[in-house]
C-alpha cells in the first residue's frame, strides 16, 4: 500500500480515522453568555486542526428544551438559539471541511422531548394518527394504575410513564421527559431516516447513535427477568435488579443498522454510523453486520474500565484481535459527557495520560477522545446538590458521602466532567469573561491545566497528543497496519510492544507501565525514535538493549 495515496489503500477514511467529542456547551462560547456554542466552536476548529484530528463529533445542537442539554429533542431540523440557527450548523460543516476534516453529528432515534409536536399530538387523544408514534400501553390493575410491566429505565427502576389526559403509560428508556419512538411503525422509521438525509445533504459526514441497541424493544411487553445489579454502566447496561433481555439489543436492532446503513449509501463520499451500544462480542458484530452491511463502527466501553498495567491492555488488545480481527474496526474511548473524566481514572498522573494517549493513537482502531482530554482535564468537585443534570437530581437523596464512597457520585453527576474548556489560565479558563457566569462553573484549576499554558511546553500533555497525532498521520503503519503483540514472555514485567506493519513498514511501540526502569531487548530492525513521551529522545537512535524510563513509551522505525 502506497503511503500517503488513498487510491491504493483498502481502508476507508472512517476506518482509520481519529475523532474529537465536542460537547458544545462547554467547548467555546463565542458570545460570552455562559454557554458555549457553534460559533464558538467555529473559532477553535484550528485548535483541533494543528492538533492533528480528522473528525469532529457534535454532542447535539438541535433544538430542544435542554433538560438534558441536546439529548431531548423537539425539533431534529432545527438548532437550539442558544447554539445558533441552521445557518450557523451549514457554516460549521463547511469550515471544519475547509480544513480537510470531517463531522458527526450525534443523532437521538430512541426518543424525543416530550415538547416535540408529535408527542404532544401523540399523547393529545388516544385515536389520534400520531398515538402509535410511541409506546403506549394499558397499566396493571383495576385501574391501569400499575406499569404494563416490570421494564425499568436506564436511570430508574420505572421504564414507564403514566399520563393522566389519556389513562395510558408511554415507554421511556430514559428520562421520563424523553418518550420512547415507536420503531414498529413505518412512519416513525421513515420520519427519523428522512432527518438523517436532511442532515446529509447539508455534508455530515455520520453520525454518533445515542442508545441505538434500546430502540426495539419485545412486542409481547414480556418481563425482564431478576438480575443482581444495581446500577447500569456504559460497557453493560443491565441495572436495577433486572437483565434486560426485552428492551436492549433486540434482534430487530440489527435489522435497523442495516437499513441506516442503506440511508447512508444513497449519499457519496462514504458517510459513517457509529453506534452507542453495549453487548458481548457476538451482539457487536451483530450491529455492525456479517457482511459488514450495518453500523460502520461500535464505540467499544471496556476501556472505561480499565487497570493501568501492562497486563490488562495486552489481554485486551489480544481479545480484540481475537474477537475482532479485521476488516472489523476496534475504537478506543477513555471517557465521554458521560463519565467521569479520564485523568480520574489515573489519580490525576499526567505522566500515565500520556501513556495511555500513546497506546490509544497507535493500537489498531479508531481513537476517540473527549474535549478537555488532552490537556488533562479533571473531575470538578460538584456535589449532588449543586448540580443541576437531571440524573443527579434523581439521587439527591443518596447523601453525598455515602455516593461518593460508592463512586456512584461521579457516575450520577455528569456535570462534573462537562466544566467548561480551559482555554487560558485567566478567568473562567478563557470560555468566557469574568463577569459571566458559565452554565456550569470552570473547574477552579484554570492557571494550572490549560491550553495556552501547554501549547508552550514541549513537555506537556497537549504537545504530547499533536506529536502522537503527527505520528499518526504520517506513518500509514498506524492508520492501518497490522498489529503484532509481542509475547509476554519476551518482554519484561510491566511492559507492553506491539509492531504496527504496512506496506513493509513497520513500527514498534514499547510502553512501560510501571514504576521501575526496565531494560528491553529489542529484536526488531526498528531503532529510529520517533515519538517518545520524553520529547527530548524524539529523533535519537536506540540500541538493541533500551532502558525504558518509569511510566514512558516510544515508537520506532525501521
Ligand atoms: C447520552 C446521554 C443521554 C442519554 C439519553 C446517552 O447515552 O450519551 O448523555 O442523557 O443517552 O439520550
Amino acid at each position: 500500500m502506497a503511503k500517503g495515496n488513498p487510491m491504493l489503500s483498502a481502508y476507508k477514511w472512517w476506518q482509520k480515522t481519529t475523532v474529537y467529542q465536542i460537547y458544545p456547551r462547554s467547548f467555546a462560547d463565542g458570545n460570552n453568555d455562559g454557554v458555549g456554542d457553534i460559533q464558538g466552536i467555529i473559532s477553535k476548529l484550528d485548535y483541533l486542526k494543528d492538533m492533528g484530528f480528522e473528525t469532529v463529533w457534535f454532542s447535539p445542537l438541535y433544538k430542544g428544551p435542554q433538560a438534558d442539554h441536546g439529548y431531548d429533542i423537539s425539533d431534529y431540523c432545527a438548532i437550539s438559539p442558544e447554539y445558533g440557527d441552521v445557518s450557523d450548523a451549514e457554516r460549521l460543516i463547511a469550515e471544519v471541511h475547509a480544513r480537510g476534516m470531517k463531522v458527526a453529528f450525534d443523532m437521538v432515534m430512541n426518543h424525543t422531548s416530550v415538547e416535540h409536536p408529535w408527542f404532544q399530538e401523540s399523547r393529545s387523544s388516544c385515536d389520534n394518527p400520531k398515538r402509535d408514534w410511541y409506546i403506549w400501553r394499558d397499566g396493571k390493575g383495576s385501574q391501569g394504575s400499575q406499569p404494563p410491566n416490570n421494564w425499568s429505565s436506564f436511570v430508574t427502576d420505572r421504564g414507564w410513564q403514566y399520563d393522566t389526559k389519556t389513562g395510558q403509560w408511554y415507554c421511556a428508556s430514559f428520562f421520563e421527559f424523553q418518550p420512547d419512538l415507536n420503531y414498529d411503525n413505518p412512519e416513525v422509521k421513515k420520519a427519523m431516516f428522512d432527518v438523517l438525509r436532511f442532515w446529509l445533504a447539508k455534508g455530515v459526514d455520520g453520525f454518533r447513535l445515542d442508545i441505538f441497541h434500546a430502540i426495539h424493544k419485545d412486542d409481547q411487553f414480556r418481563d425482564n427477568p431478576f438480575r443482581f445489579k444495581f446500577f447500569p454502566t456504559e460497557d453493560d447496561h443491565d441495572g436495577y435488579f433486572q437483565s434486560r433481555i426485552h428492551t436492549v439489543n433486540h434482534p430487530k436492532n440489527f435489522v435497523l443498522a442495516k437499513e441506516l446503513r442503506s440511508v447512508l449509501g444513497e449519499f457519496d463520499k462514504d458517510r459513517f454510523a457509529v453506534g452507542e451500544v453495549a453487548g458481548k462480542p457476538e451482539v457487536i458484530k451483530q450491529y455492525l453486520g456479517e457482511s459488514h452491511d450495518g453500523l460502520n463502527l461500535i464505540f467499544m466501553f471496556e476501556t472505561l474500565r480499565f487497570k493501568f498495567t501492562a497486563a490488562w491492555f495486552r489481554d485486551f488488545l489480544q481479545r480484540l484481535e481475537t474477537e475482532f480481527p479485521y476488516p472489523y474496526i476496534p475504537t478506543y474511548v477513555f471517557g465521554n459527557h458521560d463519565q467521569q473524566r479520564f485523568m480520574k481514572k489515573l489519580g490525576n498522573d499526567v505522566a500515565k495520560a500520556k501513556l495511555m494517549a500513546l497506546l490509544q493513537f497507535t493500537a489498531r482502531g479508531v481513537p476517540v477522545t473527549y474535549y478537555g482530554e488532552e490537556i488533562g482535564m479533571k473531575n470538578a468537585n460538584i456535589s449532588l446538590n449543586m448540580a443541576g443534570d437531571p440524573l443527579a437530581r434523581l439521587y439527591r437523596w443518596i447523601p453525598q458521602k455515602i455516593a461518593d464512597k460508592l463512586g456512584l457520585a461521579d457516575l450520577v453527576i455528569r456535570e462534573r466532567a462537562r466544566t467548561p474548556m480551559q482555554w487560558t489560565g485567566g478567568p473562567n479558563g478563557g470560555f468566557c469573561s469574568a463577569d459571566v457566569r458559565p452554565w456550569v462553573a470552570s473547574n477552579p484549576d484554570v492557571a494550572e491545566v490549560n491550553v495556552a499554558t501547554q501549547q508552550k511546553d514541549p513537555a506537556s500533555l497537549l504537545n504530547t497528543y499533536k506529536r502522537l497525532l503527527h505520528a499518526r498521520n504520517t506513518h500509514v503503519a498506524l492508520q492501518e497496519g497490522t498489529i503484532r503483540l509481542l509475547d509476554a514472555g519476551d518482554v519484561p514485567a510491566d511492559v507492553l510492544a506491539y509492531v504496527r506493519e504496512s506496506g513493509g513498514k513497520k513500527l514498534l511501540i514499547v510502553m512501560n507501565f510501571g514504576n521501575k526502569v526496565r531494560k528491553f531487548r529489542n529484536r526488531t530492525t526498528c531503532t529510529q525514535v520517533v515519538f517518545a513521551t520524553d520529547p527530548g529522545l524524539q529523533g535519537q537512535l536506540a540500541g538493541a538493549d533500551m532502558r525504558l524510563q518509569p511510566c514512558s513509551g516510544v515508537i520506532l522505525k525501521d
